[in-house]
Order: C-alpha cells, then sequence, then structure tokens
C-alpha cells in the first residue's frame, strides 16, 4: 500500500476553501473537506452551499461531521468520497442511496471512544475507514496514540482496507499511525499552518519513510 497525505481543510467560508485547495492542489491526489453542523459537534464550517465548482485537479472526500449526513451528500452530485461518522448515521439505507445518486462513494468514520464492535457490522460497505485521533470538532488538538489499537485490529482483520487516520497527524505522530496500520494521512495543521506547503507535505512523508528505515534506531538523520 502506499502512503497518502491528505490535506485537511477546516473553514467557515468558500473563498478560504478554495484558496486552500489551490495551495495544496499540485502536491497531493486527494483534499479532505471538513463540514461541521453545530450538532453532531460544537463547531460550523462552509456546507453543500460552498461545494459549487470547486476545481477539477484534485479528488475530494467530505468528512460530514453532521447529524443526518444523506441530506447533505445528496447535494453534491460528483465522483466523491462521503465519510460518515457510524455514529450520527440512523438510516444506513437511506446514506447508501444518497451516495450511490450522487454518483460517489462511502467511508466510515468512527470516533476515538467509539468501540470497534460499533464499526464492524457496517465496515463492509466502506471503501476507506477514517479513525479519528481527536475528538472531532477542531484542527490543532493532541493526537490520541490509544486510538492505534484499533487500527492495528482493523488492519490484521482487513489486510486490504483503505484507513486513513485524522487527527493530530504530523511528522512524529504519523509515525504510530504507520506502523498501526493507516495506509492514508489527513493533516490540517501540519500542513496550513506551515510557509512551505510542499516541504510540510514531504516532512510527514519522510518522516515516516525515515522510521520504516532497518538502521532507523542508529541514524542520526
Ligand atoms: C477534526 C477534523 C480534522 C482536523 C484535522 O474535527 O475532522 O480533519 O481538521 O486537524 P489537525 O491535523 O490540525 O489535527
Ligand atoms: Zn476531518
Amino acid at each position: 500500500m502506499t502512503l497518502e497525505i491528505i490535506p485537511a481543510i477546516l473553514v467557515k467560508e468558500r473563498a478560504e476553501l478554495v484558496r486552500r485547495i489551490a495551495a495544496v492542489s499540485p502536491y497531493v491526489k486527494m483534499v479532505h473537506i471538513d463540514v461541521m453542523d453545530n450538532k453532531f459537534v460544537p463547531n460550523k464550517t462552509v456546507g453543500p452551499e460552498s461545494f459549487f465548482d470547486l476545481p477539477k485537479n484534485v479528488l475530494y472526500e467530505f468528512h460530514w461531521m453532521v447529524e443526518n449526513p444523506e441530506d447533505y451528500i445528496s447535494k453534491i452530485p460528483g465522483p466523491h468520497l462521503h465519510l460518515v461518522h457510524v455514529e450520527a448515521v440512523k438510516n444506513w439505507a437511506a446514506v447508501e442511496k444518497a451516495v450511490a445518486k450522487a454518483g460517489g462513494t462511502l467511508g466510515i468514520a468512527f470516533n476515538p471512544g467509539t468501540p470497534l464492535d460499533q464499526l464492524l457490522p457496517v465496515v463492509e460497505k466502506a471503501e476507506r475507514v477514517l479513525a479519528m485521533t481527536v475528538v472531532p470538532g477542531f484542527d490543532g488538538q493532541k493526537y490520541i496514540a490509544d486510538v492505534e489499537a484499533k487500527i492495528s485490529k482493523l488492519r490484521t482483520l482487513y489486510p486490504k482496507l483503505e484507513i486513513e487516520v485524522d487527527g493530530g497527524i504530523g511528522p512524529q505522530t504519523a509515525i504510530g499511525a504507520v506502523q498501526a496500520g493507516a495506509d492514508k494521512l489527513a493533516a490540517a495543521s501540519a500542513i496550513f499552518a506551515k510557509q512551505d506547503i510542499r516541504k510540510a507535505i514531504r516532512d510527514i512523508l519522510d518522516s515516516v519513510s525515515c522510521a520504516g528505515c532497518p538502521s532507523y534506531a542508529e541514524c542520526k538523520g
């Protein structure tokens, strides 16, 4: 599996969304757009009214931190990946129908405190699982390393599943997430709080490949 960095964008205005997409699109295949409704989480971001005519040179995954995600998904046609929270979905059939109608694919996110037993009955519906390593709501929070045990278990159960980690990812925390079995890393502040976006993405990738090197323990740099 190839490791992929997916810049996460958590903003309140379309102009800033478009600006951030333009800043990262030369360096990545996909962008992660955080969407919050002030109900499922105590924060509000841009919503479907801002998702028209997005640049077509990257793919999009929408991280739906909302109640009733099917109502939003149906408003965004296109080949997007829709990451819905297992804690938020009341009607899986309605979600699957909305995703199919929009021409997208389905992914499933779970919170740090959610037991795997809640995810496993539905995991096979998902093209990708998103393991939250912070309590969703805000960027810039501290990585919760305890989630790595669940990532390892998932990786053992599903060797080919796409497992993405979201929350507190930077060059240091990325190492543990990847060692646990993640193959996709979403990151907001470790990318957008830096002056040099290209280098910020590279630094995360380099840190992980360096940690995978057999002489990592003795290596000085
Ligand atoms: C948290 C969001 C994350 C967040 C990541 O609610 O789902 O995608 O933007 O931000 P960092 O990388 O700063 O933890
Ligand atoms: Zn997110």
